[in-house]
């Protein structure tokens, strides 16, 4: 096979919500393409443009009828939502319902049945467009939260089809996702699947548990293991198998990054514009509600007030970037974010040295390399994440082994990254208590602790992910 896209359709394919690139309508009219936000992206692109394959997805903006276009040897499927589809199935169904709820209701769901509707509406559109451009006996590889009805409905359209599931978030305790009006309908949205993968074994054991419970199966009883022993359940004929593989990043890859000279320089620039202060703390997120960046500012502020950390010293970039910002929770969220800053730099800064620099902003790959370099403390404290990709992300950039990482004991990473400084995000003592150890650190503690980091991130890929998966499932794509 030399390459995916056969005469007949596209022989391997990633189904997700968003194509790895974002349609921008500029102020004069004009239109460019800018890579998309988010973890989902991030992991699987590096992956994928090393193979042809095909990507269905949204192009991110409302009525853009976009044609099927060619970028880097990747076959890209715009499929179009209206605007109502983008309030209801993205904004609303997506992330009012699925997100809040799957992240342990850390803000509360809301349930509408228009909502709901719109999803399984738009759930047949990429069910429909897949079905049109996979060949025969393709593989399809669908993505997320978004896309959980997929895997029956295109099973239903092409039996030929061999389909894998991936849920880049928590799948939540059992009884937090029978609250759902729809649970039942979700369950069986997933079992069309050949393989449902999940980040953590607790996940693949809780659908396993509500595939007995709402659809009446037997599914295996055995504990699920990390990349082994997948659960197994019988759907018909058809056996489903339901197993953990935890997400990874392009670790080499940005470990060479970081070697690379100039961006070292950019790196002691950053420093340079600083101040040059003693410490530099970073959080690097999506502004979004469950990546607890409001506690890691109330522990900094805390610090300061109780003179367990001096302001002269110590300086935090907080890099954000925008996210969802119509819907609700985001917005409110947005406003506590920058009164926090204000309420510190108000407190703490002197005229030309700002305690917190927070940047509403995406940066490029290049940039945000160097702030990791640049950083002595990443701090990455959800209050529940499926994974988390940017405390990896730091850790392969640090080939000199300097710097420390605080991480919530919420992360799916924190079952991987032991030798970080694991906090609970809900217990604000501890959290402060982590970050003055971090930021005290003994160089050779530190260093012991960087480098079982990095033997983790590095041995552990995202071409490792992808393989397991793709194994499992008993296919891989064209190499
Ligand atoms: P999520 O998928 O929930 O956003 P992850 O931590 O898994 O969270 O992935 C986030 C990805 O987005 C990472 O690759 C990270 O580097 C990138 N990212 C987050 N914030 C920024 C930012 N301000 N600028 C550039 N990239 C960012
Ligand atoms: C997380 C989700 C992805 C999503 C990304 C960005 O990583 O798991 O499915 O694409 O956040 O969010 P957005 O709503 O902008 O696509």
């Amino acid at each position: 096979m030399s390459s995916s896209i056969g005469e007949n359709g596209a022989e391997f394919l990633i189904v997700a919500n968003r194509l790895p690139v974002d349609l921008e309508r500029l102020p004069d009219g004009t239109q460019r393409w800018k890579h998309s936000p988010g973890g989902l992206v991030s992991a699987l692109e590096p992956f994928l443009r090393t193979r042809s394959g095909a990507w269905v997805g949204w192009p991110g903006i409302a009525d853009a009828e976009v044609e099927a276009f060619e970028e880097d040897g990747l076959q890209l499927h715009p499929v179009a939502l209206s605007a109502a589809e983008v309030a209801d199935y993205y904004e609303g169904f997506s992330n009012g319902t699925l997100w809040p709820l799957y992240h342990d209701v850390v803000a509360p769901p809301a349930f509408h049945r228009h909502w709901w509707n719109a999803y399984v509406r738009v759930n047949q559109r990429f069910a429909d467009v897949t079905a049109k451009v996979a060949a025969h006996g393709a593989t399809v590889w669908v993505q997320d939260y978004q896309l959980q009805l997929v895997p029956a409905m295109l099973r239903e359209l092409r039996p030929d089809l061999r389909i894998g599931f991936f849920l880049h978030i928590p799948f939540p305790p059992v009884e937090l996702f029978m609250q759902l009006p729809w649970r039942t309908e979700i369950i069986r949205g997933l079992l069309g699947a050949d393989l449902v993968g999940f980040h953590r074994p607790g996940g693949a054991q809780n659908f396993l548990w509500l595939a007995r419970r709402l659809v009446g199966l037997e599914p295996s009883r055995g504990a699920v293991g990390v990349r082994t022993r997948p659960g197994v359940v019988q759907v018909g004929d058809r056996t489903v198998r339901v197993g953990a593989f935890p997400i990874s990043i392009d670790s080499a890859g940005l470990d060479a990054l970081a070697r690379d000279k100039e961006v070292q320089k950019h790196a002691k620039q950053i420093r340079e514009d600083l101040g040059n202060p003693k410490k530099i703390l970073l959080g690097v997120d999506r502004l979004d509600y469950t990546k607890g960046i409001d506690v890691r500012l109330r522990a900094l502020h805390e610090l300061l007030a109780d003179g367990r950390v001096d302001p002269t010293d110590v300086t935090m970039i907080q890099l954000a970037t925008p996210s969802r910002e119509r819907v609700e929770h985001y917005k409110q969220m947005r406003g506590e974010i920058e009164q926090a800053v204000g309420r510190i730099n108000g407190e703490f800064s002197t005229v030309g040295h700002p305690v917190v620099h927070y940047l509403h902003q995406s940066v490029d790959k290049r940039e945000l390399t160097a702030f990791m370099s640049a950083a002595d403390v990443m701090v990455v404290t959800p209050v529940r994440d499926g994974m988390n990709l940017v405390c990896k992300e730091y850790v392969a950039t640090r080939y000199d082994l300097g710097g420390a990482l605080v991480l919530s004991e919420f992360a799916g990473a924190a079952a991987e990254l032991t030798s970080a400084f694991l906090v609970n995000p809900h217990d604000l003592d501890g959290v402060k208590n982590a970050l003055e150890s971090a930021l005290t650190l003994d160089p050779a503690e530190g260093r012991r602790r960087m480098r079982a980091l990095r033997r983790q991130v590095l041995t552990h890929d995202v071409d490792r992910w992808a393989r397991s998966f793709l194994d499992a499932l008993g296919t891989q794509p064209a190499i």
